[in-house]
């Protein structure tokens, strides 16, 4: 059974509710070495599934994951949906030629189905990088138009530019829902699907960590854990408590469903009609299985509502900035 699609904004093309993440693809510092293979059959065994959606961006192992996707989907390009990502720091309107084309010959197509900005723009380059993504549009280089951690105002002055936006690629899990405040209800409006990135908050709401000590360092920058932990560019003493307190709780609702925890996370996100597809880091072949399950799982609306009051502490004190790297008044998002 394959799983079901969803629209993100006018995208001819539907999306399947869940994603591949390809962050790991290509080994890296971030996650540490990934073995080939489990690429090409992670990649195959997706598209088996009607997961048709990865996602890459050309700062990931530089370039090496828009490489190692470029290489699992050998034979089967016609069947995916590729979004990758430029950085705003080569956003610049040859710049970004330059560097769509880079991703192109790294991932061996002609097009990019959803070409995104990575994060915000500096407000004198709004105008002049969006008519540059337009025109490679025009010329079929790129399919679609998204961005990727725009806030409210700097969706509405790129919005300004003329541009048609599909998608904003948004952290979005039950742990960090400050977009439920503000950007969800407006991306909703305004027809902007959304792609919900780290929604497993890189494994933690799979429930394999019981304390903030067991998780690998790079995976505890965020305001959830204290700001003194190392590699934290955020000044605050975070809500651990809080976090694993939730995560006890929804552990005991996934035994008591009978579900894995990663599956009711993930069926959680889906809830939501704004989300077009929900994008997951998976390392292996045994975690797609796991994960595209939550695809199937309708998840009652009484389990939602749990789950929401379960984590409605955790969104009181995070408040509405979804960038989680840094002090609350000092977001990149805005
Ligand atoms: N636009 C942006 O700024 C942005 C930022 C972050 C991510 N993203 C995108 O979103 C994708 C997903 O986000 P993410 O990788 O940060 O976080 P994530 O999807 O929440 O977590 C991925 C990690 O969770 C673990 N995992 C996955 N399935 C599991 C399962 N069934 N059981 C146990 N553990 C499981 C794996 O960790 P192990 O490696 O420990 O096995 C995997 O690497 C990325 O690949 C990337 O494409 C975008």
């Amino acid at each position: 059974m394959t799983i079901p699609q969803r629209s993100a904004g006018a995208l001819s093309t539907p999306l399947g509710v869940m994603g591949i993440g390809c962050w790991a693809f290509g080994g890296g510092e971030y996650w540490g070495p990934q073995d080939a293979k489990d690429e090409e059959s992670v990649v195959g065994q997706a598209l088996d599934l009607g997961i048709n959606y990865f996602d890459t961006a050309e700062a990931y192992n530089e370039g090496r994951s828009e490489e190692a996707l470029g290489r699992a989907l050998k034979g089967r390009r016609q069947q995916a949906v590729i979004g990758t990502k430029v950085s705003p720091s080569n956003a610049a309107p040859e710049a970004l030629r330059q560097h769509c084309e880079a991703s192109l010959r790294r991932l061996q197509t002609e097009t990019i189905d959803i070409y995104m900005v990575h994060w915000p723009l500096p407000a004198h380059l709004v105008g002049e990088a969006f008519a540059a993504l337009q025109a490679l549009q025009s010329e079929g280089k790129i399919r679609s138009i998204g961005v990727s951690n725009f806030g409210v105002r700097q969706l509405q002055e790129a919005l300004a530019a003329g541009v048609r936006i599909d998608v904003n690629q948004l952290c979005y899990n039950l742990f960090s829902r400050s977009i439920e405040v503000e950007l969800l209800p407006l991306c909703e409006r305004l027809g902007i699907g959304i792609l919900a990135y780290s929604p497993l908050m890189q494994g933690l709401l799979s429930g394999r960590f019981r304390s903030a000590d067991e998780l690998p360092a790079v995976r505890t920058r965020t305001r959830h854990f204290r700001g003194d932990r190392a590699g934290s560019r955020h000044g605050e003493a975070g809500i651990e408590a809080e976090v694993f307190a939730a995560l006890e709780r929804i552990r005991a609702l996934a035994a008591e469903l009978q579900v894995p925890m990663a599956q009711l996370a993930l069926a959680w996100i889906l809830s939501r009609p704004a989300v077009s597809s929900v994008i997951v880091g998976v390392r292996s072949a045994s975690q797609l299985a796991e994960n595209a399950a939550a695809a199937r799982l309708a998840l009652e609306a009484r389990w939602v509502a749990q789950l929401d009051q379960i984590t409605q502490p955790l969104l009181d004190q995070l408040g509405a900035s979804p960038d989680y790297f840094q002090d609350r008044d000092h977001g990149r998002t805005v």
